[in-house]
């Protein structure tokens, strides 16, 4: 293919939504509920745009669709956590993906020390104050100082191709 001249690359039309989605579901991630709080309004959301930032200070990125439920509830709190599920988890993966009402309901969860829901038999669990937020496109990227952790033992849930997946760990025989 030959290559554009500097000046042009930047007018070069974006790709569709099909051929984006396609490229990205070749990634594999791993799978988190971010939890939100305010007052008695409680949400969880599953995501996989969760990365890490940088270790000093301890910060991490989310990022959440403009038009979800719990991008209200972090932006007017300034806190979420991260939930990273472990492998038997996937129910909860699930359950978050979709809308309800009451969605901790049937769900167990204790209160973390910011107040937001923490789910127990999590992998990793990081509670965050939010440092800033970036619009872009029709999502929100949150940076999240970290304030406090919890994790266990146990493999984390994957998502790759658009299923749950368990990760295989290769021991030498
Ligand atoms: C595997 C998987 C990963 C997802 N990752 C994200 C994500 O990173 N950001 C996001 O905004 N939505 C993501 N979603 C969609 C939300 O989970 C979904 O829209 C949810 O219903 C939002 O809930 P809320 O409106 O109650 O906050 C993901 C869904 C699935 C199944």
């Amino acid at each position: 293919m030959a290559m554009c001249p500097a000046r042009e690359i930047i007018s070069l039309p974006s790709i569709g939504p099909t051929q984006f989605k396609a490229a990205m579901r070749r990634i594999a991630n791993t799978v988190t509920v971010i939890t939100s709080r305010s007052g008695v309004a409680m949400n969880g959301m599953t995501a996989t745009a969760v990365c890490s930032v940088s270790a000093e200070p301890p910060c991490i990125l989310v990022v959440i669709n403009q038009t979800n439920r719990s991008h209200a509830l972090i932006e007017r709190t300034g806190t979420f956590v991260v939930n990273v599920l472990s492998d038997d988890q996937e129910y909860l993966a699930q359950h978050f993906a979709l809308k309800s009402d009451d969605p901790f309901a049937e769900v167990e969860y204790r209160y973390g020390m910011t107040g937001v829901p923490l789910l127990p038999g999590c992998v990793a669990s990081l509670e965050c104050v939010v440092e800033s937020q970036t619009r872009s496109g029709t999502h929100s990227i949150f940076v999240g100082r970290v304030v406090n952790t919890d994790k266990d033992d146990g493999s984390p849930l994957l998502h790759t191709d658009g299923a749950f997946v368990k990760l295989e760990r290769h021991r030498p025989a």
